[in-house]
């Protein structure tokens, strides 16, 4: 493992890895035990895009690993003025141990992580957010007490979130339904390379537009916001569209009575979900934002350790 690009690259025993190194982490920070695995060595963290759990959790994660988190606005570094990614890449590897970045085209990603001999993280592109993904998985295991066999309801947009969700829950061995409105569906490549994950692994993957059909008997309902960074100029035409496949009390009562409720957040309560299922009791929303922390200083002690 070079870098962390999708979860799709890794195998099932090594997301099962960076979850218990999570894990481990988690409860070494939670009793006071330090754990200085990258002393001395610096994160470069590009961002194009805003951020408010991602940068908090890399820049106190690296911290906490005795490491230096050094942030990068794409306001500020040349990128943001047309020096290359080859350039940038072949500049920063001399400086730096390892870049999360955070962009629009997930051809930046792979050009970057090609081109730089240092890991390279992705902190969310228009196609995936695997960071998010793993912090998901470890909270769903830790209030199911298991993942192999879970089925994993998303309810809402096609977006990067539904695509790592899609990958994630292949390699922890859940069963995944995803619905989407007409239109509005995963991306093909993505859901082709699902399909041969979830052969493998035994499970069951459901496409449909019929948000009741992917709910009925979930352990985790996920959602994530109808209009993604980049898409503004389609709200009004989106919030239309999608309004049936809101996460309200009547569409999470078909989900196992015991279903947890969850978005990567940032969320817009009356939209995507109402008040009463992402404020009710059986929202672990904070805890998959606490987890970003734990999951991600398991991927940075991994690569660049
Ligand atoms: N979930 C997530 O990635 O949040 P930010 O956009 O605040 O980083
Ligand atoms: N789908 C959302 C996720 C935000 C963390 C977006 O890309 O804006």
């Amino acid at each position: 493992m070079k870098d962390l690009i999708s979860l799709h690259d890794l195998t099932a025993d090594e997301v099962k890895g960076l979850l218990d190194l999570g894990l481990k982490l988690k409860k070494e920070l939670k009793s006071g035990i330090a754990h200085p695995i990258l002393k001395g060595k610096t994160l470069g963290m590009i961002f194009t895009k805003s951020s408010t759990r991602t940068r908090v959790s890399f820049e106190v994660g690296m911290t906490q690993l005795g490491g230096y988190p050094l942030f990068l606005s794409s306001n500020d570094i040349q990128l943001g003025r047309g020096e290359t990614i080859h350039d940038t890449a072949k500049v920063l590897e001399r400086y730096l141990d390892g870049i999360m970045i955070r962009t629009y085209a997930h051809s930046d990603v792979l050009e970057l992580a090609d081109e730089a001999n240092i890991p390279v993280i992705n902190a969310l592109t228009d196609l995936l957010h695997p960071c998010q993904v793993l912090a998901d998985l470890m909270t769903a295991y830790e209030h199911k007490g298991k993942l192999e066999g879970l089925k994993l309801a998303y309810i809402g947009d096609g977006n990067n979130m539904a695509h790592s969700l899609m990958y994630g829950c292949a390699k922890a061995g859940m069963n995944c339904a995803i619905a989407t409105p007409s239109g509005y569906q995963c991306d093909a490549e993505v859901v082709e390379n699902a399909k041969s994950d979830f052969k493998a692994s035994g499970r069951e993957l459901i496409i449909t537009q019929d948000p009741v059909e992917a709910i009925k008997n979930a352990d985790v309902v996920y959602t994530d916001t109808w209009v993604s960074m980049g898409q503004e100029a389609e709200k009004a035409e989106r919030l239309k569209i999608f309004t049936p496949y809101q996460v309200n009390k009547e569409l999470f009562a078909h989900a196992d009575s015991e279903a947890v409720f969850m978005h990567c957040l940032p969320a817009y309560r009356g939209y995507e979900v109402t008040e009463d299922v992402i404020d009710g009791p059986q929202s672990v929303i904070f805890d998959e934002a606490e987890n970003r922390l734990h999951a991600q200083k398991a991927v940075m002690a991994t690569l660049m350790g």
